[in-house]
């Protein structure tokens, strides 16, 4: 089977659009969802949308729990907050309340999958260094986990060793950071994604150019932080 893993589109119409067309990955079984549907990017209700057409599960992202009001927007900076509320502005009834009911986790064969932490899905951790790598696969022992985040696609190994190699199988590798499809920050500004071939046991970043002009216009048009539209030209 293979398995199209995408998270943190961020609203990014242009980049969703992008990678669900990306050939590798369109002939795939199932995709799977980890997140931040919404927050920063100006189409957060056409995302929704696609991503609930071609999503066969999808888990909630920090920026989906403050769209629907789960979690307080104290806990965001200035740019992702203003964007939070213009993006509950812009949703219906129908919309907030998907977001609102979308699990913190869920478990495919041998994969657990969740937005930011392993080890505490609810906690919004980043799994940026070694201990924190360690502290989520010791928790999911036995188990392969798919998180996103961070927006840095990136591997880890048993030993807690990381590494931004593009592809592997699954021999050492215990943890792996998809990447984000729509806000991706290092400095890569394609739109990244993860393949899952689970018969072969082996794993695939992939990365998808898209028309960053149309989305940057997209921001300005709505008015949102001009920093959203300038940091998808740096990657960053
Ligand atoms: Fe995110």
């Amino acid at each position: 089977m293979l398995l199209r893993i995408i998270t943190d589109i961020h609203g990014n119409l242009q980049a969703l659009e992008a990678v669900l067309a990306d050939p590798p990955g369109a002939s795939a079984d199932s995709t799977l969802c980890l997140g931040d549907v919404v927050g920063y990017g100006a189409d957060p209700a056409r995302c929704i949308q696609l991503v609930r057409e071609n999503c066969r599960m999808v888990v909630r992202g920090n920026h989906d729990a403050g769209a629907s009001g789960q979690v307080s927007l104290d806990r965001f900076n200035w740019e992702g907050a203003t964007a939070i509320r213009w993006t509950k502005s812009v949703l219906d009834h129908g919309e907030i309340k998907w977001l609102s009911l979308l699990p913190h986790f869920f478990e495919l064969q041998e994969f657990f999958l969740c937005h930011s932490y392993p080890a505490d899905p609810e906690s919004w951790t980043y799994v940026l260094r070694r201990n924190q790598a360690l502290a989520s696969i010791s928790a999911r022992e036995g188990q392969i986990s798919l998180i996103g985040h961070t927006h840095l696609p990136g591997v880890w190994s048993e030993d807690g060793s990381y590494s931004e190699i593009d592809s592997g199988d699954f021999s050492r590798v215990r943890l792996i950071n998809v990447g984000s499809v729509g806000q991706p920050r290092d400095r890569d500004p394609r739109a990244a994604y993860l393949l899952i071939d689970t018969e072969k046991r082996t794993w695939e970043h992939r990365r998808v150019e898209y028309s960053i002009d149309a989305a940057a216009a997209r921001i300005r048009e709505e008015s949102l932080p001009e920093v959203l539209w300038q940091r998808l030209y740096r990657g960053t």
